[in-house]
């Protein structure tokens, strides 16, 4: 049997991650994968840090960058395509991942040169079209053949739209990638580094949705709100964030830090008390890790988190000491799978793609 030719994309720290462990589990099973990476992030400690730690090649770099919307998304699909027509060998399929400007634009040219496309974390909804994220999930997967959703959610939200065909519920591979590097981690690095001494006990906090990141009304509130916080706080602060945040002189318990690589990050979360966040994978990693976390959002597409008060919404007007005292629930139950993800996207690969070669 031919070997399958897989292009997978990947461009932010989220699919990083994401794609270590699928590119992993599609190796060992004999597929042949070609990795993109767009350079929508490119700064070191957004990209490369990633790549080094989680040990992903990369075959092309289009280097996009940062940009507007459509300028993001254009140069992506423009260099996308020529790289595609270059290919000495077609591919079999492009998989792309999660919600970001790079998943929707590749994701565009590889449906109009009718490569099947396969999407990772495919269903997820906030309802939200104001979030750029829920734009690019919603035409990603109405372009895509193959969608691997994380849980049962994803799946009827997907009927809703009438989209039934190629949808498979598999589990989320982040639980698979958090399974498998949590062993890797030095514990308590970064806390004592920053805390000065080795410590638990703190918050976890990280912020970068254009919502509460490009809205100027979002610091003078969320200042008020650290201040009710009797907690030290760690944030690795977004660059797209730091400037401004750098000027609004928050307490002196706020330890503003670089953004830190993906085992940095399981180290702080294994450290932490709590976490405060608007990111959807660190909603999850709390709730795998046990931790008790603020998603500073009027909604969120991780909906089962929410079960057993684990993860909270909330808003800047809140009552902190509240939020962070409730107890969540003793009965933790699994959600996304069990850490097997990666295996059942494969065996589900082998059987609904074809070679062209
Ligand atoms: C993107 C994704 C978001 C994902 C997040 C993970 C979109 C629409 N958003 O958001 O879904 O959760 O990545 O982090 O695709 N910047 C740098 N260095 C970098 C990258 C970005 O300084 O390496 C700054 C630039 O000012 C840039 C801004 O951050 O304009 C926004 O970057 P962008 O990639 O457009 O979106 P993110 O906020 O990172």
């Amino acid at each position: 049997m031919a070997k399958l030719n897989i292009v997978s994309v990947i461009g932010a720290r989220p699919q990083f991650v994401k794609a270590a462990i699928v590119s992993k589990a599609l190796r060992e099973a004999g597929m042949h994968e070609i990795v993109v990476h767009s350079g929508q992030h490119y700064d070191h400690a957004m990209s490369g840090q990633f790549l080094e730690d989680l040990g992903i090649e990369i075959d092309a770099n289009l280097e996009v960058g940062s940009g507007s919307h459509a300028v993001q998304t254009a140069q992506v699909m423009t260099k996308f395509e020529a790289y595609l027509e270059g290919l000495e060998t077609p591919a079999d399929a492009v998989i792309v991942y999660g919600d970001t400007n790079s998943t929707i634009a590749t994701a565009l040219v590889a449906a109009k040169v009718h490569i099947p496309i396969v999407h990772v974390e495919a269903g997820l909804r906030s309802y939200n079209k104001a979030m750029p994220e829920e734009v690019n999930r919603v035409v990603t997967d109405h372009l895509s053949q193959i969608l691997f959703c994380s849980s049962q959610e994803g799946r009827a939200n997907l009927a809703k739209e009438g989209v039934t065909e190629g949808v498979f519920v598999t589990g989320d591979v982040m639980l698979d990638a958090f399974q498998h590097f949590s062993g890797r981690i030095q514990y308590g690095a970064i806390a004592e580094r920053v805390l000065g001494a080795p410590r638990t006990g703190f918050i976890l906090m990280t912020l970068h949705r254009p919502s509460n990141t490009d809205d100027p009304r979002v610091l003078p509130r969320l200042k008020m709100f650290l201040e009710r916080v009797d907690h030290p706080v760690i944030w690795p602060v977004h660059p797209r964030f730091r400037k401004a945040v750098d000027a609004a002189g928050l307490p002196e318990h706020v330890h503003l830090i670089d953004p830190v690589g993906y085992f940095q990050m399981l180290d702080l979360l294994n450290g932490c008390d709590h976490v405060i966040t608007d990111s959807g994978g660190l909603q999850k990693e709390a709730y795998w890790a046990r931790r008790s976390c603020i998603t500073l959002r009027e909604e969120t597409e991780w909906v089962e988190t929410l079960q057993g008060n684990w993860n909270v919404l909330a808003n800047l007007d809140d009552d902190v000491p509240g939020l962070l005292e409730r107890t969540p629930s003793t009965n933790w139950i699994p959600l996304y799978g069990h850490g097997t993800a990666c295996a059942t996207i494969t065996k589900l690969l082998l059987e609904n793609v074809k070679s062209r070669a």
